[in-house]
């Protein structure tokens, strides 16, 4: 599966500033929406994409600019008391990640930084996030501005096949 979307992806942390399009974030709406949840429990996560510029700083103070100043973020957030709401949330950053890939734009998951929002209550309760749930993952996406790393990436993990 040689230049498939797998294959592609990278962890980019480097964007331009210029936004991406309407239909790209549609698409990347399209991607999170079809994500996997446990049980079908789909009340147990959301998300909130943050395009505004003073959003996004506040964003920035406040996770140490671990969205690395991409134009939009999407971020992932749980229920608080869900025994799915963490495993979900990485199936949908991947889903974002990988339509990203195939739509040519760059990003990657962040959880150290995501995780700083939930010190900042005031902010979550200004992006709309019910003090029930927690910020998981943050996706910052965007157009690459970086070179792209080259190496082998086909056998990074142990596989076992009996
Ligand atoms: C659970 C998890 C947590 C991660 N947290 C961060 C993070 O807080 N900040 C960051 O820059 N990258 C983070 N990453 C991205 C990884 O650093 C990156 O995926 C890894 O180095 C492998 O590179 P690749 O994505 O290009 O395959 C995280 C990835 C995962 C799966």
């Amino acid at each position: 599966m040689v230049n498939s979307i797998f294959t592609n992806r990278r962890a980019v942390r480097d964007f331009s500033k210029e936004s991406i399009s309407d239909d790209d974030l549609k698409n990347l709406i399209v991607a999170f929406q079809t994500a996997p949840c446990g049980m079908n429990q789909t009340d147990v996560m959301n998300l909130v994409v943050v395009k505004d510029e003073g959003l996004r700083n506040k964003i920035k103070e406040k996770t140490d600019n671990a969205c690395y100043n991409a134009p939009v973020l999407f971020v992932i957030n749980t229920k608080k008391d869900s025994m799915f709401g963490e495993r979900d949330a990485s199936c949908a950053a991947e889903n974002i990640m990988l339509a990203a890939t195939d739509l040519g734009l760059g990003s990657v998951y962040v959880m150290g930084g995501a995780v700083r929002l939930n010190d900042a209550g005031e902010l979550q309760k200004e992006l709309g996030i019910d003090p029930a749930f927690q910020t998981s993952v943050i996706v910052p996406v965007g157009k690459i501005a970086e070179k792209p790393e080259e190496t082998d990436r086909s056998n990074r993990y142990q596989v076992t096949i009996y």
